[in-house]
């Protein structure tokens, strides 16, 4: 049995959602309050008998186990399945002896910063020389909630105060301190010294809340740079720091909404005034790495800009990373029908909200709570916005201005990753400069400057050892997913059936079993990109990514296919056609039986109502599919494979 399904034997998921969400029983299933959106009645159901659990509310999301920790707990597949395997005392694939040296490093990198935090806290609650710092967070307002909330502290102005501390009664080496950049080497080869002196600190951490790096801010005003940080080490990569994610991100998910910001301060001030899913990027351009994580939470986005940075060209280009890399993975699906809708499965979007000059949202929020408030909401997407700041200075009924427009804003609009959302920017360019929307159709077509794609030369396949394959069971889910492997082309034409019979596309949340969905996910990632374009390239990266446990469940599908005898691809794909219906199919059935059991438990009638309508919706659906199953035995003529 492959450790996911040991896993999932071992654990109960009653037991384990209880630890988030107070259950209550009710009939066969369980019933609660959606950790996943905010409600006053409950509409969270977990089915013991399935082992899956369905939000009925605003999120309707489901799953596993793994999915319900993926997502309560901000994590990956492969980090669901080591907290879940530590819990249920399943063993993981011992990782290689390099693995688990690094792994220790790491952690004792961890316990020292967290050390050094407690000790520079410390001296800001509690020493003589601390007043300095205390004086300065009492003027500027920062309560003392907030210095415990975000431990602050205070760094002695000395030369070796953290280094005699932390080696001496802690026992840490300066080798130890230096590789988190909390000391740095003397020039001259005879010892260390503290990086931080005379400073306030600002602990940094990650999304599981370990410190892993600090940002240290001058109280004397001569005393340059204004923040001092950590310097890049094993654990403090400033493209991935998000500061403030680790208590953001429940409300982040809660509010289906992330607002970005610049420092600290905004933060904290931000985080303690109500606002709390306010996360910095720490002085610098959003990074796509800073994107992806904050992804898992939420696809919903609102930049806070400085008045007079806002329209910059670095701030419009950082505004270009942050839409590519949400694009990429929303480009999958062939038709534009099929990507509208894609698209609202994602609810992917990047807003923007210019702060009034010379105030950040430290200072604005103090001020004025509403009017922040009133500039979240009213923050408009990206490219409206740049096609706001790019015609400020112009006068649009001067045909020079307006040809300067067009010249400036032709480029973004082709770079729009949809084609409807391109089509509506387009229509409104030609709106405010008057001109006929097909001459600059026209003109776009010629900017148009997508990168072609790249065609990578396939490496030899591998040759396949044979292995010993896990006792899982091979159904229709996995059927699919090992055909898609096999042959990856065939996915497009699904999916345009997909389209075609007005459904939505094939998708994740066709698979029940989590490590098909995680495989699915990554496969369709992987596929629809562009970047891969044949089985060994595309089985090659699923490799490098997937973890070992998925690995296996991998290597488990492709023998599968690989001991069958070859059928041609046009068979193939009527039967791979079926079998994703038939998925469907399921799925809708266990839909129907889940709004079945809302509707006989249902507290009120607008519940119930809710709940009939959507056994009809999924029944209607049903039958339009089983219809499509019935007449799917021949490919049909115009099939484009
Ligand atoms: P700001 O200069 O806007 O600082 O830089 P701030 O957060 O408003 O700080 P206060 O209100 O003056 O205390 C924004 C962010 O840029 C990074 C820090 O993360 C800071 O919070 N920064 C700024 C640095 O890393 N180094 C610097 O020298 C300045
Ligand atoms: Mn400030």
């Amino acid at each position: 049995m492959s450790v996911v399904n040991q896993v999932k034997e071992r654990l109960d998921l009653v037991d384990t959602v209880s630890e988030y969400v107070t259950l209550k029983k009710s009939g066969q299933n369980h019933k609660g309050l959606c950790p996943f959106h905010t409600e006053k009645t409950p509409s969270f159901v977990v089915f013991p008998e399935t082992q899956t659990w369905h939000c009925f509310g605003a999120c309707s999301t489901g799953g596993d186990v793994f999915t319900f920790i993926e997502q309560i707990e901000g994590v990956e597949f492969g980090d669901a399945l080591e907290m879940l395997a530590e819990r249920a005392g399943v063993e993981l694939a011992p990782r290689t002896e390099a693995d688990i040296e690094r792994a220790e490093a790491l952690g004792r990198l961890r316990e020292v910063n967290a050390a050094a935090a407690r000790y520079y806290h410390n001296l800001l609650v509690n020493s003589p020389a601390g007043q300095v710092a205390r004086k300065y967070l009492e003027n500027r307002g920062i309560q003392h909630d907030a210095w415990e909330t975000f431990e602050l502290g205070y760094a002695l102005g000395e030369w070796d105060a953290l280094l005699g501390y932390l080696t001496g009664k802690r026992h840490y080496s300066p080798e130890d301190l230096a590789a988190v950049g909390l000391v740095s080497e003397r020039r001259d080869g005879t010892g260390h010294y503290d990086r931080f002196r005379g400073r306030l600190m600002f602990p940094i951490r990650d999304v599981s809340g370990d410190v892993i790096g600090f940002g240290a801010r001058a109280l004397l005003p001569d005393d340059m740079p204004k923040y001092l940080n950590s310097p890049q080490t094993d654990l403090f990569d400033k493209s991935h720091v998000l500061y403030g994610i680790d208590r953001a991100r429940q409300a982040i998910r809660q509010v289906e909404q992330a607002i970005i910001v610049e420092g600290y301060t905004d933060v904290i001030t931000a985080q303690t005034h109500g606002f709390e899913n306010v996360v910095a990027s720490l002085g610098t351009a959003l990074t796509e790495t800073q994107l992806r994580t904050l992804k898992r939470y939420t696809r919903r986005f609102i930049l806070a800009l400085d008045a007079d940075v806002a329209g910059t060209q670095a701030t419009l280009r950082g505004l270009d990373v942050a839409k590519e890399a949400l694009d990429t993975e929303s480009v999958p699906v062939p038709t534009a029908r099929g990507y509208i809708r894609y698209e609202s499965r994602l609810d992917a979007e990047i807003r923007a909200l210019v702060l009034p000059a010379g105030m950040d949202p430290d200072d604005l929020i103090r001020e004025d709570a509403d009017e922040w408030s009133r500039l979240v909401e009213t923050a408009v997407p990206v490219v409206e916005f740049v096609l706001q700041v790019q015609t400020a200075d112009l006068d649009l009924t001067d045909p020079k201005d307006k040809s300067t427009a067009v010249d400036r804003l032709l480029p973004v609009i082709a770079d729009i990753g949809s084609p409807v959302e391109r089509e509506h920017y387009l229509q409104e360019l030609a709106r405010r400069v008057q001109v006929d929307e097909r001459v600059l159709a026209q003109q776009l077509g010629r900017v148009s400057s997508r990168p072609r794609r790249r065609v990578r030369s396939a490496p030899e396949p591998r040759s396949q050892e044979p292995r010993r394959r896990p006792a899982g069971s091979f159904g229709a889910e996995e059927y699919v997913l090992a055909s898609l492997l096999d042959r990856p082309f065939l996915w497009s034409y699904l999916q345009q059936h997909f389209t075609e019979m007005e459904a939505e596309p094939l998708n994740a949340a066709d698979f029940t079993a989590a490590a098909n969905r995680a495989v699915y996910e990554l496969f369709e990632e992987l596929w629809s990109s562009g970047r891969v374009h044949n089985r060994a390239t595309l089985l090659e990266e699923l490799r490098a990514t997937l973890t070992s446990a998925l690995n296996d469940e991998l290597d488990f599908l492709t023998q599968h296919t690989a001991v069958q005898p070859p059928v041609p691809d046009q068979e193939q794909a009527v039967a791979v056609l079926k079998a994703t219906l038939r998925l469907r199919e399921q799925a809708r059935r266990r839909e129907i039986e889940r709004w079945r059991f809302v509707l006989e438990t249902a507290e009120s009638s607008a519940d119930a109502e809710t709940a009939r309508t959507r056994v009809r919706e999924r029944t209607v659906e049903l039958s339009r599919l089983q219809r499509a199953l019935a007449g799917r035995d021949k490919l049909p003529s115009d099939a484009r494979l």
